[in-house]
């Protein structure tokens, strides 16, 4: 292992097989075969190390989750279907009837609906925290609290969260502590060295970067990534060989990516602050962010995603989208390809006006996952179609 994050994101592998191959294989094998029975009652007593079944473990998975680990600096992991398999499946490790679970208020809306809707049918409480009020968080930890959840930067509001903070909160209490690491990625960001138990990843985004795979991962403290690997192996949101190996290879160009990718979107946010169509632009590292300080702080660029409010609202957000000419319209974001979308008339629109501003989805909100295009030209798209949706 390597102290420099390219040569690891490049380097772990798996060992070469009798073929000698340079590049990484595909292992597309539901199962592994045994020499005689005896191996095979090891295997499953887990007296070897033999792979038995892909829901369990595969050589292709275990090349990606071997690179996350290393490049999130933590001890164990698990690969699984999507993102969002890797919430629920970590919740549901860990909680059980009884149990509350301390949030940010700002989490991707999939996650708040696991935590308002679902998670009180098998009795587990949830609340939410304000980060605009760090001081407050411990109040609102109980006896019965196990996890504090948060996601930093959030989705799409691009909140920071004190990572330090809640790592010494997590401690005193003995909370778990798990972090959706999902917009910085481990380039910018990494949650354990504050002291996250856990660390998730919709591996969809940026981990992948040409917007071709779904998938999770969940690594962190060994013991605990056990208890969750013992759960998830059983209950079978495990990650397909194939987008394993097209993620393990995505990570060797992850820290270039991210390189550009935040370098494109500080020009951008920096261009459309003087904008006179925007309310408002937000992200990270200007320094007008309600959090610049903390981002600075605990991460080393701002990420890919910039955010700004339109003055004329929902009617202008649709004009924008509609008088979008390279931008992609799409559901994704962390792609090569820049894509804009508009929450309060897609992810966000059955949500009331009330709701929806509890969650911080302003009506004229839109917000860009800066691609890998010329900076020049996503620019010049977002400004042609601000200018056409305010009827200039
Ligand atoms: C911050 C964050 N966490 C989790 C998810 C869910 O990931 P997936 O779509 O891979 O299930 C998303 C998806 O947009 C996200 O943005």
């Amino acid at each position: 292992m390597s102290s420099h994050f390219e040569t690891n994101a490049i380097r772990t592998q798996l060992p070469r097989t009798e073929e000698n191959e340079h590049s990484t294989p595909m292992f597309l094998t539901s199962s592994f075969v045994f020499d005689n029975a005896e191996d095979m009652r090891a295997a499953f007593a887990e007296e070897n190390d033999h792979n038995i079944y892909s829901r369990f473990s595969n050589p292709t998975v275990d090349e990606l989750v071997q690179k996350m680990v290393v490049l999130e600096g933590a001890e164990a992991g698990y690969a699984t279907a999507s993102g969002m398999a890797a919430i629920f499946g970590t919740f549901m490790t860990f909680l059980q009837s009884g149990d509350h679970i301390l949030s940010s208020g700002s989490v991707f809306g999939s996650t708040h609906t696991i935590l308002t809707k679902f998670l009180p049918r098998w009795k587990v409480e949830s609340d939410y925290f304000d980060i605009a009020k760090p001081e407050t968080i411990e109040s609102k930890i109980k006896p019965n609290t196990k996890i504090l959840y948060v996601e930093t930067p959030s989705n799409p509001g691009l909140d920071i969260i004190d990572l330090d903070l809640l790592g010494k909160l997590a401690k005193k209490h003995q909370l778990i502590l798990v972090v959706d690491n999902c917009f910085a990625t481990p380039a910018l960001q990494l949650p354990m060295q504050f002291g996250a138990d856990i660390v998730i990843h919709s591996t969809t985004k940026w981990i992948d970067g040409q917007g071709r795979t779904v998938g999770g991962m969940i690594v962190g403290k060994k013991e605990l990534v056990r208890d969750i690997y013992l759960f998830l192996r059983n209950t079978g949101p495990c990650m397909s060989p194939f987008n394993a190996w097209v993620l393990t290879k995505s990570l060797e160009t992850l820290s270039i990516r991210m390189e550009k990718h935040c370098s494109n979107a500080l020009t951008i946010a920096k261009a459309l602050q003087s904008n006179e169509q925007l309310q408002w632009v937000k992200y990270p590292f200007l320094e007008n962010h309600p959090q610049y300080a903390i981002a600075k702080k605990q991460m080393c660029a701002g990420g890919g995603i910039v955010c700004f409010e339109l003055k004329g609202g929902l009617a202008q957000g649709v004009k924008f989208m509609d008088a979008l000419q390279m931008l992609s319209r799409t559901a994704n974001l962390g792609d090569s390809r820049s894509i804009a979308s508009h929450p309060a008339s897609t992810t966000h629109s059955k949500l009331s006006e009330t709701e929806r501003q509890a969650v911080g989805i302003t009506p004229g909100l839109i917000r860009i996952s800066v691609g890998l295009e010329h900076a020049d030209d996503i620019l010049k798209d977002i400004e042609q179609a601000l200018k056409i949706s305010a009827g200039v």
